[in-house]
């Protein structure tokens, strides 16, 4: 069988056991089981060596690969085009997109020089699994050298419409650049929509079934929604709700009820709204005051990109003023946590809450979602209260679904998932677990993977498996 090669600018750390904050690392990691393979990309650090080092490491279920990026890379290609250029727009955010040509040419610079450090590595039947939106380009570069293999591109974030991709300059060389790949897959139907859609208008190409050509190219597009691995996760959260930890979080509750948001410090997480909705429920339902808690994990994220210091510098004044005006001197309502937890430990945690917070603005899945959901009890469920415009939103039909731009329907949906009835909470649970059951991040992977292999002439049929 060929060997995987997954590229991404994030490689999960070598170092076992710590926490890996953002879904493609957690999910890609996953992905290895069983098959093995290599992982090439970033190691995290800046270094001005010329050229980049290549380092191979050899690990238990698969090699990683990684080189540092030199300080003007990271700061034109990474906190650059990829994170104030192309994160916000994939997000839908024109207003805190940033855009200068001297970052579209690091972003061409850093994609050459992964086609550079890769070819070298790769064998003449290797499938090249390629991740997430600072490589979509890469595909091309690996072409221009000569690469004949099978290579795929998944997107971890959404995908905007046409009328809004082209804020970006380069929107038609990013979807020549697609084509390019043989499969090009997204978390939703609604993302790959948009692509084809593209493609149809703003070229002029033509769309059959899941078929997109273009540019004299054609590319299989098609929606693999990426999950987790749901009967772990359970196994997990019923281990380490019992953990030194988890015992000391919940003797601190005490009576109290439990609602916990775990997420990246990103603006896309929509923390600002969730505070502000929190809030009205304090004002609003003062049953709840001394009663109910909000933990709040949100490990610090690109932290070098002016959009994140001004969200982090608002949430810590908004965490303080809602404390300021609600918290006893044996209650505070919200906990605010800058800092990264082990997903095992996370697990305990989302066993004991109540309520799984989830509201981002918009998200690609949001696999925190899928896990608060995994690691309920079954018998005592908590309730997850999910934005519509998270992709797992799509899937998770059991959620409280609330629009996170209304902060008083925010509130209304936090009051009614605090209030909901046990025999109500299974229910829901019950669906959502077969759902994750039925498309785990095997399923996922096998998809993915099933659809890479397929030569063109069979995998034309619109919603092929
Ligand atoms: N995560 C973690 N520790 C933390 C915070 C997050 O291990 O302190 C993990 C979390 O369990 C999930 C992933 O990071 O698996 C976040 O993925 P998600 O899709 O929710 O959001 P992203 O960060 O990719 O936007
Ligand atoms: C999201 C993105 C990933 C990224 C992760 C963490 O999950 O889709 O591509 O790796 O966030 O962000 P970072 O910038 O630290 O890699």
């Amino acid at each position: 069988m060929s060997r995987l090669v997954v590229v991404s600018n994030r490689v999960a750390p070598v170092e076992e056991g710590k926490a890996s904050a953002g879904g493609l690392s957690v999910a890609v990691e996953e992905a290895f089981t069983g098959i093995g393979g290599l992982w090439f990309g970033w190691n995290g650090k800046i270094e001005n060596s010329t050229p980049a080092q290549v380092t191979m490491h050899e690990g238990k279920r698969f090699a990683r690969a990684t080189m540092p990026l030199s300080r003007k890379d990271y700061n034109e290609f990474y906190a650059g085009y990829s994170n104030s250029t192309l994160w916000p727009l994939m997000h839908y955010r024109l207003n805190v997109m940033n855009y200068s040509r001297a970052h579209a040419e690091g972003y061409r610079r850093v994609n050459e020089l992964f086609a550079n450090n890769l070819t070298p590595l790769l064998e003449p039947d290797d499938l090249i699994w390629v991740h997430d939106y600072h490589l979509f380009i890469l595909g091309r570069d690996l072409k221009r050298r000569g690469l004949k293999n099978r290579m795929g591109f998944f997107l971890h974030t959404p995908f905007p419409p046409p009328d809004m991709l082209k804020a970006c300059t380069e929107h038609e060389e990013i979807v020549r650049a697609l084509l390019d790949y043989d499969v090009i897959g997204f978390q939703t139907e609604n993302d790959a929509r948009n692509l084809l859609e593209y493609v149809r208008r703003i070229p002029g190409g033509t769309v059959r079934g899941n078929r997109a050509t273009a540019f004299g190219k054609s590319s299989r597009v098609q929606a693999f929604p990426i999950s987790i691995h749901p009967e772990e996760m359970a196994r997990t959260a019923a281990r380490t709700v019992n953990s030194n930890r988890a015992r000391q979080l919940r003797r601190s509750l005490g009576e109290k009820q439990l609602i916990i948001g775990v997420d990246r410090l990103d603006y896309s997480k929509g923390l600002d709204n969730r505070f502000s909705s929190y809030e009205r429920l304090m004002e609003n339902y003062p049953e709840n005051r001394g009663s109910v808690t909000l933990m709040q994990i949100a490990p610090p994220s690109r932290g070098d990109v002016q959009s994140y210091k001004e969200i982090r510098e608002k949430l810590e004044g908004m965490a303080g003023h809602i404390n300021g005006r609600f918290a006893e001197f044996d209650w505070v309502p919200i906990r605010y946590l800058n800092k990264s937890y082990r997903r095992d430990v996370l697990a305990g945690f989302f066993r004991i809450a109540k309520v799984g917070l989830v509201t981002p603005l918009r998200d690609g899945m949001n696999l925190v979602a899928k896990e608060y959901v995994a690691s309920q009890n079954p018998e005592d469920p908590g309730v997850l209260v999910l934005s519509q415009f998270a992709g797992a939103a799509a899937e998770m039909d059991g959620a409280v679904i609330v629009n996170p731009f209304d902060e008083e329907g925010m509130m209304d949906g936090l009051q009614s998932a605090l209030r909901m009835s046990r025999e109500d909470r299974i229910e829901r649970h019950q669906s959502m677990m077969e759902i994750l059951k039925r498309n785990d991040l095997q399923r996922w992977r096998r998809r993915f993977l099933d659809a890479l292999r397929t030569p063109r002439a069979t995998s034309d049929r619109a919603g092929a498996d």
